[in-house]
C-alpha cells in the first residue's frame, strides 16, 4: 500500500516508538529548521544535543563530502589514518590514554560496561561473573537490553526481560547510599555528570567529588557518560571540568559526529583498555574513516569557534532571563550552559502543551518526562535568537495560564 500523507505513512509502516510533534522538517541551516510549508523554526533541541555546531555547517559538510569521495569504510580489518588521529585527539582533550570508537551512544556505554567488567576480573580479581556496576536513579544511558536493565523507568523495561544482572541502583545525589552499595565486587560507578533525559538534573554541590573520592578509596572505576553533556554543551569542554574531576572512563557521542554522522567513543586509561584483546569487542562501522574525519573536523571547529565559552556566556544569560519570567506554570529552571530544563507545574499544564505552543510560535523543542521542557540549542546560537525563544515562551505561557 502506498500512503501519501507523511504522518499516516510513518504511523502505518513504522513501529510507534516515538510520539513526535506534528511537523515535517525538510531543511536545516545553522540554528534554523524549515518545514514542508517553508515555515521557519528555531531549533531549541538540536537533536537531543547532537547538532551542537548547527545544521549543515559548511565546514562539516565539506569534510564529509571530501572524505566520502576518498574512503568511507574498510572495517577494522585494516589500518586507516583518521582513526588513530581521532583517538589521539580525544585522549589529548580528555587527558585519558586509550579509546575505542563506536557509532551510537548506547554502543559506547556497552563498551564501557564491558571494559569495566574485564578490568574488574583481570585487575581487581573479582570472582567470575560477580562484577557489579553502581548506577543512579533517573539514569539514562541508552536503549539496549543491558542498559535498560539498570534503568528505573518502568516504560523502558516493560516486557523486555529477562534483564541483565550486575547493576546496583542507588538514589541520585546520595553519597551515603552510594558508599553503602560498594562491595568487593564493585568494578565501577557509572553516571551522567548532569542527568539529561531525567529532566536536566544537576547534582548537589560537591556530590561528584565525593563520588570520585569513594571510587578512589575502594579501587572502583568512575565512568562518566558525557554523551549529552560533552563538547561544550554545559559551558566547559566536558561537564566534569566544572567539578575538577578526573574520571577513569569517559563516554562520548552525539555532538562528536557534528550532527552528520554517528560517532561515539569510550576513553579510559591504559590500565583498563589494554586488557581488551582482539576479538573481545568490535563494530563493523566503528572508527570508519568517514566518521573519524567528520569528528576531527567537528572538534577543530569547536575549538576555532570557542563553542564552550560561547555556550557558557549564552547559557548564563539565557538562564537568568528564564528565571526572571514570572509564570505560575514554571516551577523551576535548572541546568548548566546551554543544557536547560524548565519544570512545568503539572497541575496547570503538561510540558507537551508548552512544546506545542512553542511550535506554533516558531520554536521547536521536546518535553522530557511529561513535566520538563528542555532547551538545548546548537551552541552557535546568538543572543538575538535566544530572545526570539524567550518571547515565544512568554507568549506560550501566557496563553496557557
Ligand atoms: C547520557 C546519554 N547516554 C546515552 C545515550 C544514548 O545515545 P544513543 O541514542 O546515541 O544510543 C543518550 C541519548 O540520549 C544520553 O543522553
Amino acid at each position: 500500500m502506498v500512503i501519501q500523507n507523511v504522518f499516516e505513512r510513518e504511523a502505518f509502516y513504522g513501529a510507534p516508538i516515538y510520539h513526535p510533534l506534528p511537523v515535517v522538517l525538510t531543511r536545516g541551516e545553522g540554528v534554523w529548521l524549515w518545514d514542508d510549508q517553508d515555515k521557519r523554526y528555531l531549533d531549541m533541541m538540536s537533536s537531543y544535543s547532537a547538532v551542537s555546531c548547527g545544521h549543515a555547517h559548511p565546514r562539516l559538510t565539506a569534510a564529509l563530502c571530501k572524505q566520502a569521495n576518498i574512503l568511507s569504510l574498510v572495517s577494522r580489518a585494516f589500518y586507516t589514518k583518521p582513526l588513530g588521529r581521532l583517538l589521539e585527539k580525544l585522549c589529548l582533550l580528555s587527558d585519558l590514554e586509550m579509546g575505542i570508537i563506536m557509532n551510537t551512544g548506547a554502543e559506547a556505554v556497552e563498551t564501557a560496561i564491558k571494559a569495566a567488567r574485564r578490568w574488574g576480573y583481570r585487575a581487581k580479581e573479582i570472582p567470575k561473573d560477580k562484577a557489579e556496576i553502581i548506577v543512579v536513579a533517573g539514569n539514562f544511558h541508552g536503549r539496549t537490553t543491558t542498559i535498560v536493565s539498570f534503568s528505573d523507568e518502568p516504560a523502558y523495561q516493560a516486557d523486555f526481560g529477562p534483564l541483565t544482572p550486575g547493576f546496583r541502583l542507588v538514589p541520585y545525589g546520595d553519597v551515603e547510599a552510594l558508599a553503602q552499595a560498594i562491595t568487593p565486587y564493585t568494578c565501577a560507578v557509572l553516571m551522567e555528570p548532569i542527568q539529561g533525559e531525567a529532566g536536566i538534573k544537576t547534582p548537589p554541590e560537591g556530590y561528584l567529588q565525593k563520588v570520585q573520592s569513594l571510587c578512589k578509596g575502594h579501587k572502583v572505576l568512575l565512568l562518566l557518560d558525557e554523551i549529552q553533556t560533552g563538547f561544550g554543551r554545559t559551558g566547559k569542554r566536558f561537564a566534569f571540568e566544572h567539578d575538577g574531576l578526573k574520571p577513569d572512563g569517559l563516554i562520548l557521542g552525539k555532538a562528536l559526529g557534528g550532527g552528520l554522522f554517528p560517532v561515539s567513543a569510550f576513553l579510559s586509561t591504559k590500565n583498563v583498555l589494554s586488557l581488551m584483546t582482539p576479538g573481545s569487542h568490535g563494530s563493523t562501522f566503528g572508527g570508519n574513516p568517514l566518521g573519524c574525519c567528520v569528528a576531527l573536523e567537528t572538534l577543530a571547529l569547536m575549538e576555532d569557534e570557542r563553542l564552550s565559552d560561547h555556550a557558557a556566556i549564552m547559557g548564563e544569560k539565557f538562564m537568568k532571563a528564564l528565571k526572571e519570567i514570572h509564570s505560575p506554570l514554571i516551577k523551576e529552571v535548572r541546568g548548566k550552559g546551554l543544557l536547560i530544563g524548565i519544570e512545568i507545574d503539572a497541575s496547570r499544564a503538561k510540558a507537551r502543551a508548552v512544546c506545542e505552543g512553542l511550535m506554533k510560535r516558531g520554536v521547536l523543542t521536546k518535553e522530557t518526562h511529561e513535566t520538563v521542557v528542555r532547551f538545548a540549542p546548537p551552541l552557535i546560537i546568538t543572543w538575538q535568537e535566544i530572545e526570539f525563544c524567550l518571547n515565544s515562551l512568554k507568549q506560550t505561557l501566557n496563553a496557557l495560564e
